[in-house]
């Protein structure tokens, strides 16, 4: 079973982002954006653990998934008053740019959750692992919002929270499965895993797609082009005599 871990901590793959996150939160248009994918995920995120709530036969994971909705909640509010306010004092632009979404799930990882059909255990174990991604992240994010202090202090205070939840859901994983926690983690760790190939597979493959297109639109395409070009110069303009010979039949057009 993995340690609880009191204070928050990003991974070493989420420190190893940070000169891209530091880019991509650079932009006002895209922190705009992104603050408001944020606010979709973590109150759909809220919505799903309420769901939780309602299907759990336990009466203590019942009270700390109605706390822990309320939060999710609560982020999705924070969230989306910032990017309002962000958007009063900037233009926004049609066109963000590259925000590389496919690097990393919407800050939480909890847009992934299934609620019904699971086991306590199996949600708990899926909980703590996304609480545990969003605590790692948001780390990442707080500390390169030096440059916008409000935003920096909701990344903070929504931090505190992620890093509750994912030390609640652990402990009670704990409680719920005492002899198999490991082994639900680790179900929960791998069915992560195969979702963030997944994520990265479908952006790489956007990527691709998109240099490939460019790449036959600047070679393979200017031939084409100049051969059309010159059979429209043989080509003789206005209208052509045909011989009586060729137009005799009235079976076929020509
Ligand atoms: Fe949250
Ligand atoms: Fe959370």
């Amino acid at each position: 079973m993995d340690s609880a871990r009191p204070h928050e901590r990003a991974t070493a793959f989420d420190r190893m982002l940070t000169p891209v996150h530091r880019w991509i939160w650079s932009d006002t248009e895209r922190r705009v954006q992104k603050l408001l994918r944020f606010s979709e995920t973590e109150t759909d995120g809220g919505r799903d653990i309420l769901r939780a709530a309602e299907v759990t036969s336990d009466p203590l994971l019942r009270r700390l998934y109605l706390e822990h909705a309320i939060d999710e909640f609560r982020h999705g509010v924070l969230f989306r008053h910032r990017a309002a306010a962000l958007l009063k004092v900037s233009p926004s632009r049609s066109n963000p740019g590259f925000q590389g979404d496919w690097l990393t799930s919407g800050g939480h990882g909890l847009d992934d959750l299934q609620v019904d059909g699971e086991s306590d255990s199996q949600m708990l174990a899926f909980l703590h692992l996304s609480e545990k991604a969003a605590a790692s992240r948001f780390t990442v994010y707080r500390d390169v919002m030096q440059h916008d202090p409000p935003t920096r202090a909701i990344f903070e205070e929504i931090l505190h929270d992620e890093t509750f939840h994912m030390n609640y859901t652990l402990t009670q994983l704990a409680r719920v499965e005492p002899k198999r926690n490991r082994r639900h983690l680790w179900r929960a760790r791998l069915s992560r895993l195969w979702k963030t190939y997944l994520r990265l597979a479908t952006g790489l493959a956007g990527i691709l797609g998109s240099m490939l297109l460019t790449i036959q639109y600047f070679v393979i395409l200017p031939p084409f082009a100049w051969l059309a070009k010159r059979a429209a110069r043989q080509e003789l303009s206005g209208w052509t005599i045909v011989s009586p010979a060729a137009s005799e039949s009235l079976d076929r057009q020509y």
